[in-house]
């Protein structure tokens, strides 16, 4: 039994993830690289390892029942337990993805990742998390899925997304609705906007870097056992539904 913070972070090879992986290894976690295709993951725990952080590989996709349940295997029999979990992994679907013209796979695909497959992967580990002293779960969520901001005038809201920004959206709802059923114990959920970053996900055209991407998911794995469940936050605070 590994008595150090257990975290566990999908899609950690690049982009927000590497860095969540890299900002929760310099706290001096073990951190468990979830990635999917055995080179990428090697690769990223080698850099990881070179950069001090005592990272572990987890094969993982999570569009994969069998996938999902062998990575809570592995961890289970690394650490006996899970202390943080972060629900990274994520796509577009493809872009461009216009409602009037969307591919009914491309709906599929960007809900199956960016909503079941956390909710896959959440569950594999809730036995794991429901072992630790203060579990927290993050989900990466944006703020393209606001309706809120979506019903706003004006509002920065990115591209016309037919499937993107709802699966986020239907990632919120479903963030609470964990929050709902999890109130009673000390497992924290919450879901968290890295703001517009440069990564794979859009071309490169985000305006911030991945680290600082990763800022909110490291503020959101490392809450006091009083913070904040079910909720939604970006760098600047609470964000609206
Ligand atoms: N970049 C932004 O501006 C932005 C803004 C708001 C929210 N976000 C959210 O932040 C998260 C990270 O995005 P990013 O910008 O860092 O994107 P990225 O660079 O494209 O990285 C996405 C990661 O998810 C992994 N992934 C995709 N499908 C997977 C699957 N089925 N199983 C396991 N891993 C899978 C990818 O692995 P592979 O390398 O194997 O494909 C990759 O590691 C996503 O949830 C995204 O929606 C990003």
């Amino acid at each position: 039994m590994n008595e150090g913070t257990i975290a566990l972070v999908t899609g950690a090879n690049k982009g927000i993830g590497y860095e969540i992986a890299a900002g929760l290894g310099a706290l001096g976690w073990s951190v468990g690289v979830g990635v999917r295709d055995e080179g990428r993951r090697e690769g990223a725990v080698e850099k990881l390892r070179a950069a001090g952080v005592d990272a572990f590989g987890v094969p993982l996709d999570v569009t994969d029942d069998a996938s999902v349940a062998a990575a809570a295997g592995l961890i289970e029999e690394r650490a006996g337990r899970l202390d943080v979990l972060v629900n990274n992994a994520g796509i577009t679907g493809g872009m461009p993805q216009t409602p009037t013209t969307v591919d009914p796979a491309t709906m599929r695909a960007a809900v199956e990742t960016n909503v079941i497959g956390v909710i896959r992967v959440t569950n594999a580990m809730l036995p794991l998390l429901r072992r630790s002293a203060s579990p927290r779960i993050v989900n990466m969520s944006s703020t393209v899925g606001s309706l809120t901001r979506q019903a706003t005038p004006g509002a920065e809201t990115g591209p016309i997304s037919a499937a993107y920004a709802p699966s986020k959206t239907f990632l919120n709802a479903v963030t609470l609705q964990y929050a709902k059923e999890l109130r009673d114990t000390n497992i924290l959920i919450n879901a968290g906007c890295p703001g517009f970053c440069a990564t794979d996900l859009n071309g490169f055209r985000g305006v911030r870097t991945p680290e600082q991407g990763a800022a909110i998911a490291i503020r959101l794995a490392t809450l006091p056992d009083d913070g904040p469940t079910g909720g939604f936050f970006d760098d600047a605070g609470p964000v609206p539904w």
